[in-house]
């Protein structure tokens, strides 16, 4: 039997405290000299379950990984190094987590030295950990949703203690900056704005696997996202539990609004958000979404029930009739924005006019796609010591009632794209058929077209030629090489060089500039004509010699001094053409 250090084990009781202390500091990332040394020549594999929080925390340990000298693998069999990054939202993802971990036995049977690391959501629950090793000796570490940022101290005590350790930490959390990452893709990027959740759902068990709600200083947001800008990024979603609460914990009027317009004005291509808390949108948010083309006019927006009744057992801190005031209210000032929402079919009790109630809702508010689920108890929660009355089959029927009304509202929106063109977000080619690619439109539906595989991370005109219901159809809009100049075009203007004389050149082409080298040009001709005669001479010199003044003193050309290099040329050029 392995021996099993347990250095901490989770406790709900102390998830569930929330003291309004969070310590902030800034991680300066040293690899031990023993992992290091481990770390030559292997290969790890991460496989995560979850949200968006989870796959932010695997590029995360990607980034202590890869600083460390491991290097990553997509094939799980090679790995030296696997971690399993799990969620404990419903029962399924669970069930899920130990099919994997059995799948890791024969790495360890292969490489004695192979490490598997178990870490996530489902982690922060009690008994788990202990559960894990009794049943899987070969799981070396556990850890939590806390101390991803201590993983190269954790496996440096692995390997320097020599036995299986267990580090779950229950506390309200920090917050960490400076972590290192290797992002997914280098197009569209994830940026956390706040951890955590205050809003203690009944039925969620994220505000204890994740802690108390703390939010990153925006100056450090703001930083990130300029650096992904600037590395070409074409999307960047904001990351939070509730997005909504953000920066109310500084008290000092800081808000999601605030936060979002700054972003925005980074000049990313797209900006998107996850998740919006209903009641916390306010017109402050209605007003930044509708005043920046580059936010994405599409907002995921989980109801989770439409009856109030069971709003309110549910813990969501508003009534049906609120929730389609905040829609309408949307709706008013941006029309065409597309709807998305979660719906939990099944809450303990639901009766069958609760039921009917949400069937009515989303039909009435029409989203163009929706994610279901059915109520699964989550041990801690409250609304899991609720003595249920509704059996399974009740549940299921309900589920597929609402699966309907959700496929004729999607249907409907999907249908109504066709023949339109949309600006697509290329993800890449299909796993099924390299030749077809995919990529999101703005208003979050997928659209699979043919088009050759180096569009992948352009944003490109995609023309809508069937539907799918879930998914689309189209065809390329424009040449392929049209769209691929487009797209390096764009990635040179962010070249600090580069594209301060991009900037010259489109300042300069403005029809002002172009009048005044025209004024300029007819002077010279005008001075070089009067030759001979004195007064008419006398009188184009002072028009040449105002023009030169007018010339000398503009803000773009007098700066001309301190530029440089290709910068300096390319302004050359500028002016002779002027000329
Ligand atoms: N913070 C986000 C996401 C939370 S988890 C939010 O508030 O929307 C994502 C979705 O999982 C939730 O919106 C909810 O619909 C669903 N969910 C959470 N707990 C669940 C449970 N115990 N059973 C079934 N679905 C659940
Ligand atoms: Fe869970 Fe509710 Fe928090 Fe969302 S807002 S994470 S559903 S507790
Ligand atoms: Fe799952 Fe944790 Fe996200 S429970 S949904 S991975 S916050």
């Amino acid at each position: 039997m392995a021996k099993v250090e347990y250095v901490s084990i989770p406790s709900m009781k102390e998830a569930r405290n929330r003291v309004d202390l969070c310590e902030r500091y800034v991680d300066h990332v040293e690899v031990p000299e023993l992992v290091k040394r481990f770390a030559v020549g292997k290969k790890f594999y991460i496989k995560t379950f979850g949200c968006q929080a989870n796959i932010r925390d695997e590029e995360v340990m990607a980034g202590y990984l890869t600083m460390a000298g491991f290097v990553r693998t997509e094939d799980p069999r090679s790995a030296d190094l696997a971690i399993i990054n799990t969620c404990a939202v419903r029962e399924n993802a669970e069930d899920k987590v130990y099919g994997e971990i059995g799948s890791f036995k024969i790495n360890r049977t292969n490489n004695p030295q192979f490490l598997l690391c178990v870490c996530g959501c489902m982690m922060q629950e009690e008994g788990k950990a202990e559960f894990l090793e009794k049943t899987y000796p070969y799981v070396s570490l556990v850890f939590g949703t806390h101390n991803v940022h201590r993983l190269l101290a954790m496996l440096n005590d692995v390997l320097k203690k020599d036995k299986n350790i267990v580090n779950v930490l229950s506390f309200p959390g920090e917050v960490v900056e400076g972590l290192p990452s290797v992002r997914l893709n280098d197009y569209e990027a994830f940026v956390n704005i706040s951890y955590g959740c205050d809003k203690f759902c009944t039925y969620c068990i994220v505000p204890y696997t994740r802690g108390r709600e703390r939010s990153r200083k925006m100056e450090d947001i703001v930083a990130e996202c300029r650096t992904l800008v600037e590395a070409g990024y074409k999307q960047i979603t904001l990351l939070g539990q509730n997005v909504n609460s953000y920066g109310l914990d500084f008290h000092d009027g800081t808000t999601f609004a605030k936060l979002l317009a700054a972003v925005a004005e980074l000049g990313i291509p797209r900006l998107r958000f996850l998740t919006s808390y209903p009641s916390q949108f306010t017109d402050e948010m209605i007003e930044t979404m509708a005043k920046y083309d580059n936010i994405q006019k599409w907002l995921h927006f989980p109801v989770q029930s439409g009856s109030s009744s069971c709003l309110k057992r549910m813990g969501r801190r508003y009534t049906r009739e609120e929730y389609l005031e905040i829609v309408a209210r949307i709706r008013a000032k941006m029309p065409d924005i597309a709807l998305t929402t979660d719906i939990i079919v099944g809450f303990p009790n639901e009766t069958e006019e609760e039921f009917a109630d949400t069937l009515s809702l989303a039909e009435e508010v029409s989203y163009s796609a929706a994610f279901t689920f059915i109520y699964s108890p989550r041990g801690g929660t409250p609304a899991a010591r609720l003595v249920d009355g509704v059996s399974d089959e009740t549940k299921h029927e309900r589920f597929m009632r609402l699966v309907r009304v959700i496929e004729k509202t999607t249907g409907a929106h999907s249908a109504a794209m066709v023949g339109k063109t949309f600006d697509v977000l290329v993800e890449g080619p299909s796993k099924k058929n390299s030749k077809i690619l995919s990529g999101y439109a703005e208003n979050g539906k997928l659209i699979n077209f043919a088009g050759p595989s180096y569009l992948t991370g352009c944003i490109i005109p995609v023309k809508v030629t069937e539907s799918k219901t879930y998914s689309l159809r189209g065809e390329l809009a424009e040449d392929p090489l049209v769209s691929k100049a487009r797209d390096i075009a764009y990635l040179m203007s962010l070249d600090p060089i580069l594209g301060e004389s991009k900037r010259l050149i489109d300042a300069l082409s403005a029809p002002e500039y172009r009048k005044l080298g025209e004024e300029y040009a007819a002077a010279k001709v005008a001075l070089a004509k009067s030759l001979g005669n004195e007064e008419e001479h006398r009188l184009a010199k002072e028009r040449f010699a105002a023009i030169q003044t007018k010339l000398r003193n503009d803000p773009i050309l007098a700066n001309e001094s301190e530029l440089t290099g290709p910068t300096k040329a390319a302004l050359n050029e500028i002016k002779d053409i002027l000329q």
